[in-house]
């Protein structure tokens, strides 16, 4: 099918916006959290806002939060994952509004993730039991 001028220059233009967004989530620091039906249910809405409050309160400007569905890990939701460029993942478990506040200002802040609350520290203590 030959699409019109309009719908290509509407074809490159979602193109360019993309490429925009991708651009600016590979500079700053990327929360993403889990809103999948057994997210929602472990209480990862108040979460989501939790990271929102925090990061519009600090006033940080290279951080966005966003929302994903099902991140597979049922038993640990509500779950946040971290991604900072060139640095590894950081999945967050169990997430409760109090921990928010912490993960914030020593992770996002400061740079140090809060490793109590990893996915990584949960899955020893079980192995451990
Ligand atoms: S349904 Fe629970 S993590 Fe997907």
């Amino acid at each position: 099918m030959i699409k019109s001028i309009q719908e290509l220059e509407e074809i490159r233009k979602k193109a360019l916006e993309e490429l925009e967004f991708r651009k600016q989530q590979g500079e700053g620091i990327r929360i993403v959290v889990g809103m999948a039906t057994c997210g929602i249910a472990a209480g990862a809405r108040p979460v989501m806002l939790k990271f929102v409050e925090e990061i519009q309160k600090r006033n940080l400007k290279n951080v966005t939060v966003v929302q994903t569905g099902c991140i597979g890990l049922c038993k640990y939701e509500p779950i946040v994952e971290v991604y900072e460029p060139n640095k590894e993942k950081v999945t967050y478990v169990k997430m409760t509004p109090e921990k928010v506040s912490k993960v914030v200002a020593e992770h996002i802040v400061n740079g140090k993730p809060v490793y109590e609350y990893t996915i990584g520290y949960e899955e020893n203590k079980e192995a451990n039991k």
